[in-house]
């Protein structure tokens, strides 16, 4: 039986699946492995099932026998995927089980952003709340607003999707226009990136983290944005400058953002705790029972066939790069 390692707490069903296949050590404890710590663990593993660990050569060097590393998110920015090619060593990903879910999340947070949801609900709790007035909690309107989307992959379009039945105008920047059927579809405009933080009332941050989009909304963006403009962010940390977000909703230069991920995280920017403009959630964009179900058998169906069993052996269905495999094959 080839052995292999699933690196942090999942649904235990799961790992039943995966120990149909194989020899596996689970870390149900949950424990944050460093990444020393995780290449002694994979030292004598085929396969590994990981959940945002990061993975570079230096992980990769001591792991001889590694095939495939199936990733439990969308997201791999957690992958030196360099490395994984040159070492031969396949990685997977949950790509589209989650666009639905991650899109809801990002209207939720824009929609608690735009009318102040967290800051209401505080003044409620705190007591404080002792009659109506016309002014109290003002926000700003989501229907009729220009919706501005920064990256249109599948769940920026899952996002812009949704603004139909708020009569939104749709706007979007990516590295490449969609396809003409789909702008159709989602009456959807391109625009260049000034252009969108000029013109959109609602910002949606939906574009994978590389070294490109790296601080993609920093201090000179913010500046070119509404005053009265919400941004969310249910990508990556890191696309955002936290630190210069932390000083535009403090100065009042945008209106409110809804933030999910962070740089640094689970650590963030302590700026963020002091602001009442600001909606906070700990990285639960794909957090529902359904999506997170789909997503762990997901991965377990690329790491049961990247290793060549079950009914789908040879082919995982979502591989990040392919091309490895032809080499195992040619070996
Ligand atoms: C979560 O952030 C994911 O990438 O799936
Ligand atoms: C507000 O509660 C209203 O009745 O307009």
């Amino acid at each position: 039986m080839k052995k292999i390692l699933v690196s942090r707490a999942v649904f235990p069903d799961v790992i039943e699946r995966l120990a149909r296949y194989f020899d596996v050590e689970s870390n149900q404890a949950d424990e944050m492995y460093t990444r020393a710590e995780l290449g002694a663990k994979l030292a004598d593993k085929d396969g590994a099932f990981v959940a945002g660990n990061v993975i570079d050569a230096s992980v990769l060097e001591q792991a001889p026998r590694l095939r495939v590393v199936s990733n439990m998110a969308v997201g791999y920015n957690n992958f030196d995927m360099d490395a994984f090619t040159r070492a031969g060593v396949l990685a997977t990903n949950t790509p589209n089980v989650l666009n639905e879910t991650t899109a809801d999340l990002g209207w939720a947070l824009m929609m608690a952003a735009a009318r102040r949801m967290s800051e209401s609900e505080r003044l409620l709790r705190s007591g404080a709340w002792d009659r109506w007035s016309y002014d109290m909690l003002m926000g700003v309107d989501i229907h009729g607003a220009t919706l501005g989307v920064i990256g249109m992959g599948r769940i920026g379009q899952a996002v812009a999707r949704r603004a139909k039945g708020f009569g939104m105008r749709v706007v979007y920047y990516n590295r490449s226009r969609v396809a003409p059927e789909i702008e159709r579809e989602l009456n959807a405009e391109y625009v260049d990136k000034a252009t969108l933080l000029r013109t959109a009332d609602h910002i949606v941050l939906v574009l994978p983290y590389t070294p490109e989009s790296h601080h993609t909304i920093g201090a000179a963006e913010l500046a070119q944005m509404k005053p009265t403009a919400t941004l969310t962010n249910i990508a990556r940390g890191g696309i955002v400058d936290d630190a210069a977000l932390v000083e535009a909703l403090r100065e009042r230069r945008i209106g409110a953002a809804g933030l999910d991920v962070f740089e640094g995280e689970p650590k963030l920017h302590p700026g963020f705790l002091d602001l009442p403009n600001v909606v906070l959630t700990p990285h639960i964009g794909s957090a529902t029972l359904a999506t997170r179900r789909a997503m762990a058998n997901l991965a377990a169906d690329n790491l049961i066939a990247g290793l060549n069993e079950g009914p789908q052996a040879g082919h995982p269905p979502t591989p990040i790069n392919p091309e490895v495999m032809a080499r195992w094959s040619a070996a």
